[in-house]
């Protein structure tokens, strides 16, 4: 496989759910690539759709509601929408790790962290039992839990939240993926954990060469952390750059929306910050045109036309809708 040729290229993914009002889409025909050993952030508000596009990539949706309605998903060179179930499952966590944002849902409250933890070796390795209760404590070493001979033997609620999340990532890296989908990671733990654990998740990227698509609603976390960054917007894409393209000339609407709410390092405390007024709109109340056009109350031809996703600058695409899309001076 060249260089070139991305790890992951996800085209034209559309997903729905069956609902009591219809088919409605959640993931309106989504296109990214994730290059070998880089890192993409996907960001948007609540309700946008970027967990939707994490478990159509690993083909958890909620099922029998959940359906990708068209798109594939070419995942080293074949497409993970036509595997069968028992293939997915060794890519799930042999190739692909994940990361949810709340650590209790990964964990069995009822297994001792050290069983968790073997079990994806014995799933995924030919070791025998004693060898995968080694290679977890050296898990547990790797991602920098202190005294893993100990914590090996703990049951998940006798760790803080900060140290449920380093199991989990150790957990996801237990097999040495190619790709980790890190789903909100850090947003149910404090600051300066938060903080410790993107920290610890970019050293083990760095020393594990994986790719990393992390998904997250702060800018911030994406400033921190990204190579490149798509900008979701009610289930679509509507911006997508480099990461330091992206926060000098953002040119969509809804990403200047989102940068003008982040705070900066000059921004005096107790101020309020701006915030992009109006919510997205419901799946069953979407238009087929400008979706931030419709948030923002515009009427007219902007809300029946879809707008064009297009290459402004090399590697920067962005919906280019008459009323979203500017250039900066
Ligand atoms: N099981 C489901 N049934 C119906 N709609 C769903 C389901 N799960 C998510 N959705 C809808 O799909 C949209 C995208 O959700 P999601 O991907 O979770 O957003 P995000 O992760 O960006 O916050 C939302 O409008 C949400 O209400
Ligand atoms: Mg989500």
């Amino acid at each position: 496989m060249s260089d070139e040729e991305p790890l992951l290229e996800v085209r034209d993914l559309i997903t729905a759910f069956d609902t009591d009002a219809g088919l409605l889409r959640a993931v309106d025909q989504v296109s990214f690539q994730v290059k070998r050993g880089r890192t993409l952030g996907i960001v948007g508000e609540s309700g946008c759709g970027k967990s939707v596009t994490a478990m159509s990539i690993i083909r958890l949706l909620p099922q029998p509601m959940g359906k990708v309605l068209q798109g594939q998903v070419m995942f080293k060179g074949r497409d993970l929408q036509k595997a069968t179930d028992v293939e997915m499952r060794k890519v799930r966590g042999g190739e692909i790790g994940v990361i949810f944002q709340e650590p209790m849902t990964a964990l069995n409250p009822v297994q001792r962290i050290g069983k968790q933890l073997s079990e994806c070796f014995l799933l995924h390795t030919k070791m025998s039992r004693k060898e995968a209760w080694e290679a977890s404590i050296e898990m547990l070493r790797l991602v920098r839990i202190p005294a893993p001979e100990q914590r090996i033997g703990d049951y998940p609620h006798q760790l803080s939240g900060g140290m449920r999340q380093r199991v989990v990532i150790a957990m996801a890296l237990a097999c040495k993926p190619d790709l980790v989908i890190a789903d909100e990671p850090t947003t149910a733990l404090d600051v300066t954990v938060q903080a410790q654990i993107l920290d610890l998740m970019k050293q083990l990227q760095k020393e594990m060469g994986m790719s990393v698509i992390l998904i997250t609603h702060d800018l911030g976390v994406i400033a921190e952390t990204c190579d490149e960054v798509v900008v979701m917007y009610a289930g679509r894409v509507v911006e997508r750059a480099p990461v330091a393209e992206l926060f000098e000339r953002p040119l969509h609407a809804y990403t200047r929306g989102l940068l003008d709410s982040m705070p900066k390092l000059d921004t005096p405390r107790k101020s309020v910050l701006p915030t992009i007024p109006g919510m997205v709109a419901g799946l069953a109340d979407l238009v087929p045109g400008c979706r931030f056009c419709q948030r923002m109350g515009r009427e007219g031809p902007v809300l029946r036309e879809r707008p064009m996703f297009e290459e402004i600058h090399p590697g920067h695409w962005v919906e280019t809708c008459p009323n979203c899309f500017e250039e900066p001076a």
